[in-house]
């Protein structure tokens, strides 16, 4: 066996592992602001929060992006701002209807000859954060929940591959969320939903590995997006809307349950570049992964030691 590493280890140094396959690229590109030159994208739930926010970075980093939603006319006014139609168009996609969800694949291959990169982003939380009983779980919500966060993401990921296995490349993120990493985050039928997430993730990165397709899953901690300013009206009790909530809510979010020191607070932005990595061809190895953007929330609990 220490031969064996040892015949391994002579041989990368020599370079000669690197020749076979496919020819290795300059490290790091972080500095390029262009790691999506000439992608072509599908982002759902592209109209508000961490979807808009990432269709932007993949737009500044040379990517040409659907976004696909059902607020048309955000999503229409999002589109606009971010270039022209060729750059940036909008369509209506409702991702629990997969008819809906292939006429964005379709409509993605139609414009641009191909689809480089599926985001299953769309997602709601239903259900209250306040914490409802499991005996009043409402098996309506749990459905209606389950068909957004996961069937919609199964029937993104199915025809994300049927356009891009045969082609032998391509990249589908979906976002879970630390909800699906741990219990007590989330109302249940999203904390379940996301971990199911994951498990899509897994099923689906153990097939197309070998047809050149990566599919990896993000999860992101509290972010006041739209949705995340919802779910934190929810955990204080407070009443939906209104001018005075939104210092509480900022605090919540920048302050209370922060996990990072040194001034630095989760931002949409945040997610957008990670994104951008896992979309990149820097991360052109990585499958199966489920990256988490959570200031080590999901790792790390600390000791409750008091002192003498
Ligand atoms: N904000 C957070 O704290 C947070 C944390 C972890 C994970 N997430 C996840 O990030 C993703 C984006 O959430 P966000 O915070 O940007 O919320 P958001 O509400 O700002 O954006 C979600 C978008 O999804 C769209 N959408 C909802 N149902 C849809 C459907 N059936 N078909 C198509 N689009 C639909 C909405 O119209 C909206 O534009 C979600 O999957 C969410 O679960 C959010």
């Amino acid at each position: 066996m220490f031969r064996a590493m040892r015949v391994l280890f002579s041989t990368a140094k020599s370079g000669a592992a690197g020749s076979a396959g496919s020819p290795s690229r300059p490290l790091s590109a972080s500095s390029d602001s262009r790691r999506l030159a000439g992608k072509v994208a599908v982002i759902t739930g592209a109209a508000s929060g961490i979807g808009k926010v990432t269709a932007a970075e993949f737009v500044r980093n040379g990517a040409k992006v659907v976004l696909a939603d059902v607020q048309d006319s955000l999503g229409r006014a999002v589109a606009a701002e971010l270039g022209d139609p060729d750059t940036a168009c909008y369509t209506r996609c409702d991702v629990t209807d997969e008819a809906q969800v292939a006429a964005a694949v379709d409509l993605a291959v139609a414009r641009h000859g191909r689809l480089d990169v599926m985001f299953n982003n769309a997602g709601i939380t239903g259900g209250n954060y306040a914490g409802s009983a499991i005996e009043s779980l409402d098996m309506a919500d749990f459905d209606r929940v389950m068909a957004v966060n996961l069937r919609g993401v199964a029937a993104g990921i199915k025809h994300a591959a049927r356009a891009m296995a045969p082609r032998g490349a391509g990249c589908i993120l979906c976002t879970s969320s630390t909800a699906g990493a741990l219990g007590g985050s989330g109302p249940h039928a999203y904390s379940v939903s996301k971990t199911a997430v994951v498990g899509m993730v897994r099923s689906a990165a153990a097939e197309l590995a070998a047809r050149g397709v990566r599919v990896n899953a993000i999860s992101p901690y509290a972010i006041a997006t739209p949705m995340g300013a919802r779910s934190g009206r929810e955990m204080l009790g407070l009443p939906p809307g209104g001018a005075v909530d939104e210092e509480l809510i900022r605090r919540l979010f920048d302050e209370d349950i922060n996990e990072m020191g040194g001034g630095v607070v989760l931002r949409a932005e945040d997610v957008a570049r990670a994104a951008v990595f896992l979309a990149s061809d820097d991360a052109r190895y990585i499958t199966g992964h489920n990256l988490m953007v959570d200031g080590g929330f999901s790792v790390v609990k600390p000791l409750n030691v008091r002192a003498c």
